[in-house]
């Protein structure tokens, strides 16, 4: 495939990912061929913003480009690119990409089984909006996985979106999703958990993430310097089963709605605890009876 075929790009669905990829790749030298939206009024934003020509029908847009992003919803990716086959939007030679993080690239079937290369290209970042998307872009990692032959492609998009490529088992793609969930949706879960806890005292929220964010921020510097069981300190760390014991109580007597995932996060943590060798396997046990586990 030559590099000016390559170049030429389509976005089909214009909404945050795919404004932000096509507007960057634009200023980068990409040349964005045409864009689909489905309403009046999302054409309109769309020709404003990213200067192209803007279609009614996902297929025409993207019958001159030589890379296809599909960035609609996730729920859609499929059956539109099923309904892009069937009415010819697609051909040997092209890339086409989706961007969701849940779904691999057997969702592009349709696209594959017509001569074009697939793959998924999940940018892990969050794009609430296109002047914070760009300022976002460079730094991120985007995950990888489908054609090995397209990879050559993904490289140089990532390049131009100056971020950096991970690349990932196709099989694995959920797992891969569980991870990023784990670490960011969980996240936001764990602050609520420890929020509420301050609530139970009468500490306002905004408190309380105040006098928790030297905490959270010096262990996520930590976890990133050596690793989360090195990094790992408090009574699990340390065998304290007495200390333990009082939380349990406590939450038992004030928040007993978070018991059960305070006991659950403390019996993977004696493991952690063993693997970092402050703790033997003994007292593991003794701390996971202790948590109900
Ligand atoms: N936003 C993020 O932070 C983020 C981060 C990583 C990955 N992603 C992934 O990127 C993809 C796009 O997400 P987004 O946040 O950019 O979504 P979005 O802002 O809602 O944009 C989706 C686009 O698809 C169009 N669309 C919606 N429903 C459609 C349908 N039934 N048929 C055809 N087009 C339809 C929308 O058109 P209208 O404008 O007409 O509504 C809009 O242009 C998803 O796969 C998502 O998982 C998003």
């Amino acid at each position: 495939m030559s590099t000016a075929v390559t170049k030429k790009v389509a976005i089909i669905g214009a909404g945050n990912v795919g404004s932000v990829l096509g507007y960057a790749l634009k200023q980068k030298g990409y040349l964005l061929t045409a864009c689909f939206a489905r309403t009046e009024e999302s054409r309109q934003r769309a020709s404003e913003v990213l200067g192209c020509s803007v279609y009614s029908e996902p297929a025409e847009a993207a019958r001159q480009a030589g890379i296809v992003f599909l960035t609609t919803p996730d729920r859609v990716i499929e059956e539109i690119c099923n309904g892009m086959a069937r009415r010819g939007g697609f051909r040997p030679g092209q890339v086409v990409l989706h961007t969701s993080g849940a779904h691999s690239s057997d969702i592009l079937l349709a696209a594959r089984e017509e001569g074009a290369k697939t793959l998924s290209f999940h940018p892990l970042q969050t794009f609430p909006g296109l002047q914070a998307g760009l300022r976002a872009l460079p730094g991120t990692f985007f995950a990888v996985e489908g054609d090995r032959d397209a990879f050559g492609v993904a490289e140089g998009l990532v390049e131009a979106l100056e971020g950096k490529l991970l690349a990932i088992p196709t099989e694995m793609k959920p797992l891969y999703h569980a991870a990023a969930c784990v670490a960011c949706n969980y996240l936001s879960t764990l602050m609520d958990v420890a929020l509420r806890m301050y609530d139970v005292m009468g500490i306002s929220a905004e408190q309380a993430f105040a006098s928790l964010s030297p905490l959270i921020y010096g262990t996520l510097r930590n976890i990133g310097e050596m690793g989360p069981a090195k990094a790992l300190t408090g009574p699990v760390a340390r065998g304290d089963l007495p200390t333990i014991k009082a939380h349990l109580q406590s939450i038992k007597a004030l928040a007993p709605e978070l018991l059960a995932l305070y006991s659950c996060l403390g019996v993977y943590t004696a493991d952690l605890a063993c693997r970092k060798g402050t703790l033997d396997r003994e007292q593991a046990e003794q701390l996971k009876n202790l948590l109900g586990g």
